[in-house]
């Protein structure tokens, strides 16, 4: 769904305790408590929650029941917005949020048909992602819990994408997932592996593995940027690989070679991802094939077009381009997958679970399942709806917060850099 411009729309908010009484002089005393620090025995649980999520260039809102029905999840994308300039503009994907905020809640609860008093609890990201970004969801949640007297809760935008996951699966009454259970998050802006355990309904994770400079998401936008095809990268590369050889060039197995990190990860099994170098090397093929004419051309031809995609560009790519395409596509998926298969025999996990934007991938999907089935391994996506960023990943991850009473209080603030595990 796509907002326009829903300025003029308000949600009728009623105004905070101590403001209302502020401002219309009503004396009721107030607690020592303040009003975000909710006693869980006291909250309702009847297991409807509000998720709003802005980490990035998407601005999300969705109702999901007791963490495994979803019933909304409304996106705006701002992705017009920040296609001309080849990457997400911090400043203008703040000034988006702050206009979709409203309409975005608004259509969500519309679709659910919930009201706010109905909600149990606001969840929201915390991070990581763009300060001013994540600052919009979290300043509206805040505020909607405050007005509401609901509790608040807090989520990790990468936990949110491992339960992206495990939402679909007991949505869809699937085989759960079984822990231990290694999850691959893999994005725009990260490429982690997670140990992720549970117990009695709460998920622990342990950071296993990342990458030392490029999130693979990253590695497919700045390739797609250097030959001259739009943005985001990914979904362009995708769609246009199947036409070139995979093959054509011999990309090898990425390894890390600098040795602090390798004695680090023989001391404790790490497992270390680089896309750096792959993207010179596509930039180094460019220069020694004299691709540059060619790829200005492209540049100019698709920017005639309006709303240009991965379609348009086919005839404007030679054989020489579309088989670089094929053969980078290749080396990032042969490479997620051997160190995600390595990762799971190392670990002893019995699932394994691939989630974030590049999860979107046709041919990730079609190799990790491949070699999954080969090795009796259970393996899950989300669809591909919830693979990029949403809402209902968010309030899904909060549901466990919910039942234990683990709430955010009034400091809740943005962390750009968040981690997990
Ligand atoms: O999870 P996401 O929506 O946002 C972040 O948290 O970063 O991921 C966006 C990333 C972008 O880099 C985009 O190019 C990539 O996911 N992506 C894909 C595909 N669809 C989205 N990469 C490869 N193939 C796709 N089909
Ligand atoms: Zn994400």
């Amino acid at each position: 769904m796509e907002i326009e411009d829903f300025s003029a729309i308000v949600l009728p908010v009623p105004l905070p305790q101590k403001l209302r009484s502020r401002y219309y002089g009503d004396m009721q005393p107030e607690t020592s408590q303040h009003p975000l620090e909710k006693d869980a025995s006291t909250i309702q649980k009847s297991g409807l929650i509000l998720g709003i999520e802005s980490s990035c260039d998407e601005t999300s809102a969705a109702v999901v029941e007791a963490g495994q029905r979803v019933l909304s999840n409304v996106v705006a994308s701002q992705i017009r917005t920040h296609a001309r300039y080849g990457g997400v503009v911090p400043e203008l994907a703040s000034r988006e949020h702050l206009q979709n905020i409203v309409p975005v809640v608004r259509a969500a609860l519309e679709q659910a048909s919930v009201t706010l008093d109905q909600l149990d609890a606001i969840a929201v990201t915390e991070g990581p992602g763009l300060a001013g970004a994540l600052m919009v969801g979290i300043m509206y949640a805040k505020g909607l819990a405050f007005a509401l007297n609901k509790p608040l809760i807090a989520v990790n935008h990468l936990e949110g994408h491992i339960h992206a996951v495990l939402l679909e699966a007991k949505e869809n009454q699937n085989t759960p997932i079984a822990a231990p259970l290694l999850a691959l998050v893999v994005s725009g802006g990260h490429t982690h592996l997670y140990l992720a355990e549970e117990r009695a309904g709460i998920w622990t994770y342990r950071n296993v593995g990342k990458t030392l400079d490029d999130a693979a998401g990253e590695a497919f936008d700045k390739v797609a940027k250097l030959l001259g095809l739009g943005y985001p990268g990914g979904p362009w590369i995708d769609w246009l690989s199947p036409h070139g050889d995979a093959r054509a060039i011999p990309f090898g197995p990425i390894n890390i070679k600098q040795k602090p990190y390798r004695e680090a990860a023989a001391q404790s099994p790490r497992f270390l991802f680089s896309f750096s170098g792959l993207k010179t090397a596509v930039l180094r093929y460019v220069e020694a094939h004299s691709m540059q004419a060619n790829i200005a051309v492209r540049q100019v031809a698709l920017a005639k077009i309006e709303n240009p995609g991965p379609q348009d560009a086919l005839a404007l790519c030679d054989k020489e381009t579309l088989n670089l395409i094929a053969s980078f596509q290749r080396a990032v998926i042969e490479d997620l997958l051997r160190k995600t298969l390595s990762a799971a025999e190392t670990f002893h996990v019995r699932s394994l679970v691939i989630s974030g934007g590049v999860a979107a991938n046709r041919e990730l999907r079609r190799r990790f399942t491949q070699e999954a089935n080969r090795r009796a391994l259970p393996l899950a996506f989300p669809s591909i709806a919830l693979s990029t960023d949403n809402a209902a990943m968010i309030a899904a991850a909060a549901w466990p917060r919910l039942l234990t009473g683990y709430f955010a209080t009034e400091t809740l603030s943005a962390e750009p850099s968040l981690a997990l595990g």
